[in-house]
Protein backbone atom coordinates (compact mmCIF):
# COMPACT_ATOMS: atom_id res chain seq x y z
CA UNK A 1 0.00 0.00 0.00
CA UNK A 2 1.45 3.25 -0.94
CA UNK A 3 2.18 5.35 2.24
CA UNK A 4 1.17 9.11 0.85
CA UNK A 5 -2.24 10.21 1.15
CA UNK A 6 -5.27 8.91 -0.92
CA UNK A 7 -5.51 12.79 -2.61
CA UNK A 8 -3.86 15.95 -2.11
CA UNK A 9 -5.32 19.05 -4.32
CA UNK A 10 -3.04 22.34 -4.33
CA UNK A 11 -4.24 25.45 -5.94
CA UNK A 12 -5.74 24.45 -9.02
CA UNK A 13 -6.81 26.95 -11.40
CA UNK A 14 -8.97 26.23 -14.65
CA UNK A 15 -10.24 28.57 -17.22
CA UNK A 16 -12.79 27.94 -20.42
CA UNK A 17 -12.52 30.32 -22.74
CA UNK A 18 -11.90 32.78 -20.20
CA UNK A 19 -14.41 31.66 -18.15
CA UNK A 20 -12.59 31.20 -14.29
CA UNK A 21 -14.41 27.85 -13.41
CA UNK A 22 -11.57 27.26 -10.87
CA UNK A 23 -9.33 29.98 -8.35
CA UNK A 24 -7.43 28.01 -6.51
CA UNK A 25 -8.74 24.98 -5.16
CA UNK A 26 -7.07 23.00 -2.34
CA UNK A 27 -7.86 20.08 0.12
CA UNK A 28 -6.62 16.85 1.15
CA UNK A 29 -8.25 13.25 1.76
CA UNK A 30 -7.28 10.69 3.75
CA UNK A 31 -7.87 6.83 3.89
CA UNK A 32 -11.06 5.57 4.90
CA UNK A 33 -12.44 8.96 4.53
CA UNK A 34 -15.73 10.16 2.63
CA UNK A 35 -14.86 13.96 1.70
CA UNK A 36 -17.83 16.20 -0.18
CA UNK A 37 -17.31 18.72 -3.03
CA UNK A 38 -20.41 20.54 -2.36
CA UNK A 39 -21.92 23.99 -4.01
CA UNK A 40 -24.34 24.94 -6.47
CA UNK A 41 -24.78 24.75 -10.52
CA UNK A 42 -21.56 25.60 -12.43
CA UNK A 43 -19.14 26.08 -8.82
CA UNK A 44 -16.69 23.76 -9.96
CA UNK A 45 -17.55 20.51 -8.44
CA UNK A 46 -17.11 18.45 -12.14
CA UNK A 47 -13.99 20.55 -13.36
CA UNK A 48 -12.21 19.61 -9.97
CA UNK A 49 -13.19 16.07 -10.02
CA UNK A 50 -12.61 15.24 -14.10
CA UNK A 51 -9.07 17.30 -13.05
CA UNK A 52 -8.40 14.44 -10.08
CA UNK A 53 -9.03 11.58 -11.93
CA UNK A 54 -6.82 12.93 -15.04
CA UNK A 55 -9.64 13.39 -17.75
CA UNK A 56 -8.21 17.67 -18.03
CA UNK A 57 -5.17 19.51 -17.21
CA UNK A 58 -5.67 22.17 -14.92
CA UNK A 59 -4.31 25.68 -16.19
CA UNK A 60 -1.82 25.65 -12.93
CA UNK A 61 -1.66 23.92 -9.37
CA UNK A 62 -1.29 20.01 -8.55
CA UNK A 63 -2.99 17.08 -8.02
CA UNK A 64 -1.62 13.96 -5.97
CA UNK A 65 -3.30 10.35 -5.58
CA UNK A 66 -1.00 8.14 -3.10
CA UNK A 67 1.95 10.77 -4.31
CA UNK A 68 1.22 10.05 -8.46
CA UNK A 69 0.53 12.84 -10.85
CA UNK A 70 -2.93 11.50 -13.09
CA UNK A 71 -1.51 13.81 -15.73
CA UNK A 72 1.18 11.68 -16.79
CA UNK A 73 -0.98 8.61 -17.53
CA UNK A 74 0.84 6.72 -15.24
CA UNK A 75 -0.96 2.96 -14.78
CA UNK A 76 -0.21 2.99 -11.26
CA UNK A 77 -2.83 5.61 -10.68
CA UNK A 78 -5.55 4.28 -13.09
CA UNK A 79 -5.43 1.06 -11.18
CA UNK A 80 -5.87 3.01 -7.88
CA UNK A 81 -8.80 5.21 -9.16
CA UNK A 82 -12.22 4.97 -10.53
CA UNK A 83 -14.52 7.56 -11.88
CA UNK A 84 -18.27 8.19 -11.60
CA UNK A 85 -18.68 10.89 -14.58
CA UNK A 86 -21.69 13.33 -13.92
CA UNK A 87 -23.50 11.66 -17.08
CA UNK A 88 -22.50 8.49 -18.70
CA UNK A 89 -23.28 7.26 -21.99
CA UNK A 90 -23.56 3.29 -22.10
CA UNK A 91 -23.74 1.27 -24.68
CA UNK A 92 -27.16 0.93 -25.61
CA UNK A 93 -27.32 -3.09 -27.33
CA UNK A 94 -25.25 -4.24 -24.09
CA UNK A 95 -27.12 -6.16 -21.50
CA UNK A 96 -26.34 -4.49 -17.80
CA UNK A 97 -24.40 -7.81 -17.24
CA UNK A 98 -22.54 -7.70 -20.58
CA UNK A 99 -21.50 -4.16 -19.55
CA UNK A 100 -20.27 -5.33 -15.80
CA UNK A 101 -18.40 -8.88 -17.50
CA UNK A 102 -17.10 -5.92 -19.89
CA UNK A 103 -15.59 -3.95 -16.76
CA UNK A 104 -14.24 -6.16 -14.84
CA UNK A 105 -12.34 -7.92 -17.63
CA UNK A 106 -10.87 -4.78 -18.20
CA UNK A 107 -9.79 -4.46 -14.28
CA UNK A 108 -9.50 -8.29 -12.99
CA UNK A 109 -6.27 -9.81 -12.75
CA UNK A 110 -7.87 -13.24 -13.62
CA UNK A 111 -11.57 -15.04 -14.40
CA UNK A 112 -11.81 -15.63 -10.76
CA UNK A 113 -11.92 -11.63 -9.43
CA UNK A 114 -13.42 -10.89 -12.57
CA UNK A 115 -16.46 -12.94 -11.60
CA UNK A 116 -16.60 -12.02 -8.10
CA UNK A 117 -16.61 -7.95 -9.36
CA UNK A 118 -19.75 -9.40 -11.70
CA UNK A 119 -21.34 -10.95 -8.78
CA UNK A 120 -20.30 -8.21 -5.81
CA UNK A 121 -21.93 -5.38 -8.84
CA UNK A 122 -24.95 -7.70 -9.50
CA UNK A 123 -26.03 -7.68 -5.50
CA UNK A 124 -25.13 -3.98 -5.20
CA UNK A 125 -26.99 -2.62 -8.44
CA UNK A 126 -30.18 -4.27 -6.89
CA UNK A 127 -31.30 -4.84 -10.39
CA UNK A 128 -32.32 -8.75 -10.25
CA UNK A 129 -33.07 -10.01 -13.62
CA UNK A 130 -33.30 -6.52 -15.52
CA UNK A 131 -29.48 -6.80 -15.89
CA UNK A 132 -30.12 -9.29 -18.74
CA UNK A 133 -31.67 -6.43 -20.77
CA UNK A 134 -30.09 -4.12 -22.74
CA UNK A 135 -29.52 -0.92 -21.28
CA UNK A 136 -31.57 1.09 -23.66
CA UNK A 137 -34.25 -0.05 -21.64
CA UNK A 138 -32.87 1.00 -18.47
CA UNK A 139 -34.15 4.29 -16.54
CA UNK A 140 -32.11 7.02 -15.50
CA UNK A 141 -31.67 5.96 -12.40
CA UNK A 142 -31.03 2.08 -13.03
CA UNK A 143 -28.22 3.34 -15.28
CA UNK A 144 -26.80 5.48 -12.68
CA UNK A 145 -27.26 2.49 -10.07
CA UNK A 146 -25.67 -0.01 -12.52
CA UNK A 147 -22.58 2.55 -12.94
CA UNK A 148 -22.32 2.89 -9.43
CA UNK A 149 -21.82 -0.69 -8.95
CA UNK A 150 -19.54 -0.98 -11.73
CA UNK A 151 -17.61 1.86 -9.93
CA UNK A 152 -17.12 0.38 -6.91
CA UNK A 153 -16.72 -3.15 -8.16
CA UNK A 154 -13.17 -2.64 -9.40
CA UNK A 155 -12.21 -1.53 -5.57
CA UNK A 156 -10.68 1.28 -5.86
CA UNK A 157 -8.58 3.18 -3.45
CA UNK A 158 -9.69 6.30 -4.35
CA UNK A 159 -13.30 6.63 -5.57
CA UNK A 160 -14.19 10.18 -7.41
CA UNK A 161 -18.34 10.06 -7.56
CA UNK A 162 -20.14 12.94 -9.35
CA UNK A 163 -23.35 13.09 -7.92
CA UNK A 164 -23.62 9.59 -7.09
CA UNK A 165 -27.15 9.65 -6.22
CA UNK A 166 -28.33 12.50 -9.12
CA UNK A 167 -31.75 11.18 -10.57
CA UNK A 168 -32.32 8.13 -7.95
CA UNK A 169 -35.36 8.18 -6.15
CA UNK A 170 -35.23 8.39 -2.49
CA UNK A 171 -35.20 4.95 -1.80
CA UNK A 172 -32.39 4.21 -4.11
CA UNK A 173 -30.69 7.21 -2.66
CA UNK A 174 -30.49 5.67 0.72
CA UNK A 175 -29.45 2.29 -0.57
CA UNK A 176 -26.74 3.99 -2.68
CA UNK A 177 -25.58 5.97 0.46
CA UNK A 178 -25.46 2.54 2.11
CA UNK A 179 -23.77 0.83 -0.28
CA UNK A 180 -20.66 3.73 -0.33
CA UNK A 181 -20.69 3.74 3.21
CA UNK A 182 -19.96 0.25 3.42
CA UNK A 183 -17.32 0.00 0.91
CA UNK A 184 -15.46 2.45 2.93
CA UNK A 185 -15.68 0.94 6.27
CA UNK A 186 -15.15 -2.69 4.57
CA UNK A 187 -12.14 -1.56 2.18
CA UNK A 188 -10.75 1.59 4.13
CA UNK A 189 -10.85 3.23 0.58
CA UNK A 190 -11.07 6.91 0.28
CA UNK A 191 -14.01 8.73 -1.38
CA UNK A 192 -14.51 11.98 -3.26
CA UNK A 193 -17.47 12.81 -4.02
CA UNK A 194 -19.59 15.92 -5.51
CA UNK A 195 -23.46 16.94 -4.45
CA UNK A 196 -25.68 19.64 -4.26
CA UNK A 197 -27.51 17.95 -1.85
CA UNK A 198 -26.29 19.33 1.52
CA UNK A 199 -28.66 17.12 3.63
CA UNK A 200 -27.12 14.10 1.90
CA UNK A 201 -23.44 14.69 2.23
CA UNK A 202 -24.54 16.18 6.27
CA UNK A 203 -25.16 12.03 6.18
CA UNK A 204 -22.86 10.18 4.12
CA UNK A 205 -19.18 12.36 4.40
CA UNK A 206 -16.70 12.65 7.16
CA UNK A 207 -15.79 15.99 5.76
CA UNK A 208 -16.85 18.91 3.49
CA UNK A 209 -15.64 21.67 1.29
CA UNK A 210 -17.91 24.30 0.20
CA UNK A 211 -17.33 25.51 -3.09
CA UNK A 212 -18.95 28.51 -4.96
CA UNK A 213 -17.80 30.08 -7.93
CA UNK A 214 -14.39 28.00 -7.88
CA UNK A 215 -13.39 28.84 -4.63
CA UNK A 216 -13.20 26.62 -2.05
CA UNK A 217 -14.80 28.96 0.85
CA UNK A 218 -15.21 26.46 3.97
CA UNK A 219 -13.67 23.22 5.26
CA UNK A 220 -14.79 21.07 8.14
CA UNK A 221 -16.66 18.44 9.23
CA UNK A 222 -20.40 18.84 8.95
CA UNK A 223 -20.50 18.95 12.58
CA UNK A 224 -17.94 21.92 13.13
CA UNK A 225 -19.36 23.87 10.26
CA UNK A 226 -22.92 23.77 11.61
CA UNK A 227 -21.39 24.69 15.01
CA UNK A 228 -18.83 27.74 13.48
CA UNK A 229 -21.44 29.41 11.52
CA UNK A 230 -24.23 28.68 14.39
CA UNK A 231 -26.43 26.93 11.60
CA UNK A 232 -28.76 24.53 12.16
CA UNK A 233 -27.98 22.55 8.61
CA UNK A 234 -25.34 22.34 6.26
CA UNK A 235 -27.53 24.23 3.70
CA UNK A 236 -27.78 26.92 6.17
CA UNK A 237 -23.91 26.94 6.91
CA UNK A 238 -23.61 26.96 3.37
CA UNK A 239 -25.55 30.27 2.79
CA UNK A 240 -23.48 32.16 6.42
CA UNK A 241 -20.37 30.98 4.36
CA UNK A 242 -21.63 32.68 1.14
CA UNK A 243 -22.10 35.98 3.07
CA UNK A 244 -18.87 35.84 5.09
CA UNK A 245 -17.05 35.18 1.88
CA UNK A 246 -18.57 38.65 0.98
CA UNK A 247 -19.67 36.69 -1.86
CA UNK A 248 -23.49 37.63 -1.68
CA UNK A 249 -25.36 37.88 -4.75
CA UNK A 250 -22.75 35.58 -6.27
CA UNK A 251 -23.91 32.03 -5.65
N1 LIG B 1 -16.33 22.26 -21.28
C1 LIG B 1 -16.60 23.49 -20.83
N2 LIG B 1 -16.50 24.58 -21.63
C2 LIG B 1 -16.74 25.82 -21.16
N3 LIG B 1 -17.11 26.10 -19.89
C3 LIG B 1 -17.22 25.06 -19.06
C4 LIG B 1 -16.98 23.71 -19.47
N4 LIG B 1 -17.17 22.90 -18.40
C5 LIG B 1 -17.51 23.72 -17.37
N5 LIG B 1 -17.54 25.00 -17.76
C6 LIG B 1 -17.84 26.17 -16.90
O1 LIG B 1 -17.05 26.06 -15.73
C7 LIG B 1 -17.80 26.40 -14.57
C8 LIG B 1 -17.81 25.23 -13.60
O2 LIG B 1 -18.53 24.14 -14.18
P1 LIG B 1 -18.63 22.70 -13.50
O3 LIG B 1 -19.25 21.78 -14.50
O4 LIG B 1 -17.29 22.33 -12.96
O5 LIG B 1 -19.62 23.00 -12.30
P2 LIG B 1 -20.39 22.04 -11.28
O6 LIG B 1 -20.09 22.54 -9.91
O7 LIG B 1 -20.07 20.63 -11.57
O8 LIG B 1 -21.93 22.34 -11.58
P3 LIG B 1 -23.25 21.35 -11.58
O9 LIG B 1 -23.73 21.32 -10.16
O10 LIG B 1 -24.21 22.09 -12.47
O11 LIG B 1 -22.83 20.03 -12.11
C9 LIG B 1 -19.17 26.84 -15.08
O12 LIG B 1 -19.16 28.24 -15.23
C10 LIG B 1 -19.27 26.15 -16.43
O13 LIG B 1 -20.09 26.89 -17.31
MG1 LIG C 1 -21.17 19.02 -12.14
Amino acid sequence: MPQDKPLVVRDLRKSYDGVEALRGVSFDVEEGEIFGLIGPNGAGKTTTLRIVAGLIRPDSGEVRIYGLSPQTGDVRVKRLISYLPEEAGVYKNLTGLDFLEFIAEVYAEDGGEAQSMVDWARRVSGLGDRLRDPLRTYSKGMKRRLLIAATLMTRPRLAILDEPTSGLDVYHSVVMRGIIKEYVRETGAAVLLSSHNMLEVEYLCDRVAFINRGVIIATGKPGELKEKYGAENLEDAFIKAVEEAGMVGQV
